[in-house]
């Protein structure tokens, strides 16, 4: 049961961006933003933007319910929200609403319901963190590159806070790029970003308006590839019998990096020796297994084996061709580890398995994940739960080779917008599964086999007439 109390804890720190129970009417303004100040960090292939702002409740009665806003553009990239009160060393519930949009000028924004554990009264502030990363905004600039040239990303973003509540001062921070610049945008040409060192800053900015609209683009040198997964199918294979938990993985990849101006030519990039630069291009993927791992494959979608190789816990693999930007890869890698790793059992026929929710490498963004768990057949699933949103689960029966009575039980887990960090992550499946079932198996396998060679038998006596 300990360990249920650690899965509790564990959820709270990251909250679902699933339902939310907000009508589409405008939230009362009985806020105000005392300070806000927001930090976009551009290091990584996709934004992370950590927020620290002071809020203050300025209605007349006391205030737990605070509505932060993302455009919906934003929003709808956006991957492991969080809000957290740093004064109380707690994570709080923060719940998107799916429903309401609001059209506020031009642009739709999304209300984001933040919940405190206790009331505020008024007049009192509360210092209030809010981390999340997205994928929206960012492109190549320009958009085709010669091989060889360094590559520049551009992020347009909104300038100011956007926020429901009015802000009495506002800061802006870049971080995390070279060579941070700001460009003149079409609707605002003037340029007042402050560099400082490395950091491109904006402000203070005194007394804004709720829902400000003003856009602000920079740019910065970025030697690296935009890995985006479109789709990952990943499958996981649990089975007593043999002891064993088996990943499979299917990868559907694309760069979101610069595209080669004229084409590519193996012997320019041979010869220029680019595997060994930095460079928009992928070169190989290192992938983060489990420890332990063992009977690794690596295939692409050719069918044929694909090189790759095993350094600790670290699998690298290598693609047939560069992967510059605009371009796809498809592949498929597996392997098997103990099961004992990844079970809990409270002895009595009840199980916890805890998956890591992904393997892949780092600094990607996944669109859309698919996660399968095949449980021994006769499991009964008792409870799922993850430290992460998700979208939709659903469970359903599949039949495997050897199964011949009944499938294998199996529940399907999709997520949409992942980052690589939800490595740390993990979905626990609670299920059951008797003794009895675990012995009916290798019976079923044993009267499989006993019939195959019945077969074998039965053809070599045909044969002996046939052909004596
Ligand atoms: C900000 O940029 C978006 C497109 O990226 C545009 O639709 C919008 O009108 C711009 N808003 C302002 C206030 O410039
Ligand atoms: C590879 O993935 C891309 C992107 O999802 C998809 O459009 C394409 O059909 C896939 N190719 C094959 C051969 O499966
Ligand atoms: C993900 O799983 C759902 C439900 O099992 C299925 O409908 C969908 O096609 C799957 N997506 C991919 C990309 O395989
Ligand atoms: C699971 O999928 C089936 C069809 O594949 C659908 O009828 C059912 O409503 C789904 N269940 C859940 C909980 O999404």
């Amino acid at each position: 049961m300990i360990f249920f109390q650690l899965i509790a804890t564990v959820i709270l720190l990251l909250s679902p961006l699933s339902c939310g129970l907000l009508s589409s009417a405008t939230p009362k303004a009985n806020w105000e933003n005392v300070e806000f100040k927001r930090i976009v960090n551009v290091l990584k292939s996709y934004p992370h933007e950590s927020l620290e702002l002071v809020i203050k409740n300025i209605g007349s009665t006391p205030e737990s319910h605070y509505y932060f806003t993302l455009p919906e553009k934003v929003f709808k990239k956006a991957s492991i929200f969080s809000a957290s009160l740093p004064d109380h060393n707690i994570y709080v519930d923060s719940s998107p609403d799916a429903e309401s949009t609001v059209r506020e000028d031009s642009e739709d924004i999304r209300y984001i319901l933040v919940q405190f554990p206790f009331e505020v009264a008024p007049d009192q502030e509360i210092r209030l963190n809010i981390n999340f990363m997205h994928n929206a905004g960012l492109k190549p600039y320009p958009e085709h590159i010669q091989l060889g040239t360094p590559q520049n990303l551009l992020l347009n973003t909104n300038k100011l806070p956007h926020s429901l509540y009015r802000t009495l001062k506002y800061n802006l921070e870049f971080v995390g790029g070279q060579g941070l610049s700001e460009v003149p945008t079409f609707q605002d040409s003037s340029s007042d970003g402050q560099l400082d060192g490395e950091v491109l800053k904006f402000g203070p900015i005194l007394n804004i308006e709720p829902f400000t609209q003003s856009n602000v683009s920079v740019t910065y040198v970025r030697e690296a590839p935009s890995v985006r997964v479109i789709n990952l199918n990943r499958n996981i294979w649990i089975s007593h019998w043999a002891n064993t938990i088996q990943f499979d993985e299917y990868y559907e990849v694309t760069n979101d990096a610069a595209k080669l101006k004229d084409g590519f030519s193996r012997a320019e990039f041979m010869k220029g020796q680019y595997a060994l630069k930095p460079g928009s291009y992928l070169i190989g993927f290192e992938m983060m297994l489990p420890e332990e791992s063992t009977d690794h494959y690596y295939t692409d979608l050719v069918g044929m084996v694909s090189t790759y190789k095993i350094i600790s816990n670290h699998m690298f693999l290598k693609p047939r061709y560069p992967l510059f930007g605009g371009w796809f890869y498809n592949f498929t890698i597996g392997w098997t580890n103990e099961l004992s790793q990844f079970l809990h059992t409270d002895g009595a026929e009840q199980y916890i398995a805890s998956i890591p929710i992904l393997n892949g490498p780092l600094d990607t963004f996944y669109d859309h994940a698919n996660i399968s768990i095949y449980l021994p057949e006769g499991a009964e699933i008792l409870d799922l739960k993850s430290t992460l949103p998700i979208s939709n689960v659903n469970g359903s029966t599949e039949h495997s080779f050897f199964d011949l009575s009944s499938g294998h039980v199996k529940v399907t887990v999709e997520i949409n917008n992942l980052v690589d960090n939800a490595q740390k992550a993990q979905l626990f499946i609670k299920y059951k599964y008797s003794k009895y079932m675990m012995y009916r198996k290798p019976i079923n396998i044993a009267a499989y086999i006993f019939v195959a060679l019945m077969s074998f038998f039965f053809l070599k006596q045909i044969n002996f007439r046939i052909d004596p």
